[in-house]
């Protein structure tokens, strides 16, 4: 052991409580079809071909005019890439494919209501849609190239098709994830100042119409309040011809896409020739103060970065039919539904709606209709559709090639249910490690080329080559499965260039805690922070083992809170566990454990003991929670991830905060009542 001090447990401790797990092979099918075998790629992104070695990733768009330099560091640690070229994302989307997939589908829309049909558009409607839809921002908005668009709006095919319109001017969009309430759409409004929102009159969610509209004039009321102007909405509706929405169509001020289409008939949109080191749009991610941050992604280097990765680790050929789970309003949603996917020209599946709308059959239904065969989702969906048990998706026909999952660690109980039940024990798994700010995946098994190990995201990506620091900046030895902060070395082309408006919150946030020399052009001396915290085994395989924000320090022991809830969850009686940090006088910090049941089993104190046994047996007595707590549900943001905070609050009986953008706000009060009574 390597005690620095004496009776301080050291990371190394922490990092071998998850047990390394059994390699998983890809079968020899998927190997013979994969796009990606050779092994040599490492070698061609090794650090000594930076930055050329990116040429790769970029020969696969179409440039109107090559770059002169590839990677630009003057301006450090805002880089530039691929500066000197003229690329346009939405030619790289659409236009390109014309010649040979005019009548391929691009996207396939599957409307939450079971009984509505799909719809169906073609590489060619969606040239048409996206040229009619820029004519009209262009004409009757008044947007042209540099201006910022919000854009507050569920699944649907609008939404691609509007991301498309702007990137075909060279307009910077900026999504805001549809379940964001209005308050918090208006303060992503103000912060990158945008004049027109694009939004929706209503959605489907679990089988109710949802006014949105209404989030509209809540978040235009939020921007006058900030002193600016929106001085048009824009807005689609569900059903062309009737408002779904409660709330008044402003005249003058608000418009329905619908009624003014029409105008734009036939027209086309030439695309913009635009700078490579231009903005493509903004996405405004939480970091650890409050205020959010819209991550500024270029086009050239970020959709040279995201065809790259959709094409060698999502596998993707044409003639595949790709699923991803996720809202396009996350980063997700951007990089590998629309920008990755249209570049490769393949079809990709867009949902409106819950996986359990209305039973938890309907993913496999979808998939079996579609053929979906490469299929995208997070730990958190692949947990709830497990509470459901194997017998749910083995009633339907589907069979994928490739899975992926994303957004946080995944245990390996959870992830040994994905493989068997939902893969069939012959898909390949890839467990992408990344971030909003990163624009692509950068640890991540490829798949054809590796075996997998369930809980590790697994090497780093080509061309990206991490470090992990200890706190005082020192190396931690390569391999050693000792923990600590990873960063990544060197550029890549997919890493936003800046947080909009907030140059130095970038450079604090990202760069400070690492940085060699504030003042050097060289980006040797720039190592990336992402903000999580990693292992590297012997192998060379990362776990990522969450958030440096996320670790609690139990008299002095640093505990995963992820490390946690795997223990738990190696009881199969559990469908999802919870840990957070509770303050305790003796010991600073301890950990209390939530968790959920699988349907059908009883609540009892044998469980909540087992519970406690589990941690100390997989982790050990120091790591004993302070309470078990089993609710009828984990508090949950509408994207489904656990708000670990409402919880630590509960437990901590501090106040819980905005809960109105919850998915299920009901919970929070029950959870209170049970803790604090
Ligand atoms: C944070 C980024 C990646 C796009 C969706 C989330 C965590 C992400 C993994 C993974 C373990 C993961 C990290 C990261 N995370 N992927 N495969 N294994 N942790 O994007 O909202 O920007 O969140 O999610 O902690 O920093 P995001």
């Amino acid at each position: 052991m390597n005690h620095k001090e004496p009776g301080k447990v050291t990371e190394a401790q922490i990092a071998v409580h998850w047990q390394e797990e059994q390699y998983f092979h890809p079968s020899e099918d998927f190997v013979a079809q994969a796009n990606m075998t050779d092994k040599g790629i490492y070698d061609r992104f090794g650090l000594n071909n930076f930055p050329d070695c990116f040429h790769e990733y970029a020969e696969l768009l179409s440039w109107y005019r090559r770059w002169d330099t590839t990677f630009d560091a003057s301006d450090a640690p805002c880089w530039k890439w691929f500066v000197g070229g003229k690329i346009n994302a939405s030619y790289n989307c659409i236009d390109r494919h014309l010649d040979s997939n005019r009548n391929k589908a691009a996207i396939v829309f599957v409307p939450e209501l079971e009984h509505e049909p799909h719809e169906v558009i073609t590489y060619q409607e969606l040239y048409v849609r996206v040229n009619e839809t820029a004519a009209l921002l262009r004409d009757f908005a008044g947007l042209k190239t540099g201006d910022r668009v919000t854009i507050h709006m569920p699944m649907s095919t609008d939404l691609p098709v509007v991301m498309l319109a702007c990137a075909r001017l060279g307009v910077i969009h900026s999504v805001v994830f549809g379940g964001f309430s209005g308050k918090a759409c208006g303060e992503r409004i103000a912060d990158s100042g945008s004049s027109v929102l694009i939004t929706t009159d209503g959605y489907y969610r679990n089988g109710k119409m949802l006014d949105h509209k209404v989030k509209a004039d809540e978040a235009v009321k939020v921007v006058s309040e900030a002193g600016q102007i929106v001085e048009k909405v824009l807005v689609w509706r569900r059903y062309p011809d009737t408002y779904q929405s409660e709330a008044p169509m402003k005249p003058g001020r608000d418009f329905f896409m619908d009624e003014h289409l029409p105008e734009f008939r036939g027209v086309r949109v030439e695309p913009v020739e635009l700078d490579a080191d231009a903005p493509l749009f903004l996405m405004y991610t939480s970091g650890t103060t409050g205020r959010p941050k819209g991550c500024q992604h270029s086009i050239g280097g970020y959709l040279t970065y995201v065809a790259g990765t959709s094409k060698y680790v999502q596998d993707i050929h044409p003639e595949d039919v790709y699923w991803c789970m996720a809202d396009i309003g996350w980063i997700t949603g951007h990089s590998y539904i629309v920008y990755g996917p249209l570049a490769l020209a393949a079809t990709s599946v867009i949902y409106e709606g819950v996986p359990t709308f209305p039973d938890a059959g309907r993913p496999w239904r979808i998939a079996e209709r579609l053929g979906v065969n490469i299929f995208h989702t997070a730990p958190t969906t692949v947990r709830m559709l497990r509470k459901f048990g194997p017998e749910e998706p083995k009633k339907y026909n589907f069979e994928f090639k490739h899975m992926t999952t994303v957004g946080e660690p995944i245990e390996p109980e959870v992830w040994r249910w994905y493989y068997d039940v939902i893969g069939k024990g012959k898909a390949a798994i890839v467990d992408t490690w990344w971030q909003t700010e990163t624009g692509g995946f950068l640890c991540s098994t490829m798949p054809a080329i590796h075996s997998m190990k369930p809980g590790s995201a697994g090497p780093a990506m080509p061309g990206i080559h991490p470090v992990i620091y200890d706190e005082d900046g020192n190396t931690v030895a390569e391999g050693s499965g000792i923990a600590g902060n990873i960063c990544i070395q060197n550029p890549w082309p997919g890493g936003f260039q800046t947080i909009w408006g907030d140059r130095n919150r970038y450079i604090k946030t990202y760069y400070e805690k690492y940085c060699k020399d504030s003042q050097s052009k060289d980006w040797r001396d720039w190592p990336y922070f992402p903000g999580d915290a990693a292992t590297q085994s012997s192998d060379g395989y990362y776990r990522i083992l969450g958030r440096v924000d996320d670790v609690i320090n139990v008299a002095g022991h640093r505990l995963g809170t992820k490390e946690l809830e795997s223990a738990c969850m190696t009881i199969s009686d559990l469908a999802e566990a919870a840990v957070v940090p509770v303050t305790d006088d003796l010991k600073g910090k301890v950990p209390d454990v939530y968790v959920s049941l699988q349907p059908g089993v009883r609540e009892s104190k044998d469980l909540e003991k087992a519970v406690v046994l589990a941690i100390e047996t997989e982790i050990g007595k120091i790591a004993r929670p302070k309470n078990v707590w089993i609710v009828p549900d984990m508090p949950k943001t509408r994207s489904g991830k656990i708000m670990r905070r409402v919880l630590a609050s509960i437990s901590n009986a501090t106040d819980v905060g905005d809960i109105t953008t919850l998915a299920n706000p009901e919970v929070v009060e029950h959870i209170r009542d049970m803790v604090q009574s």
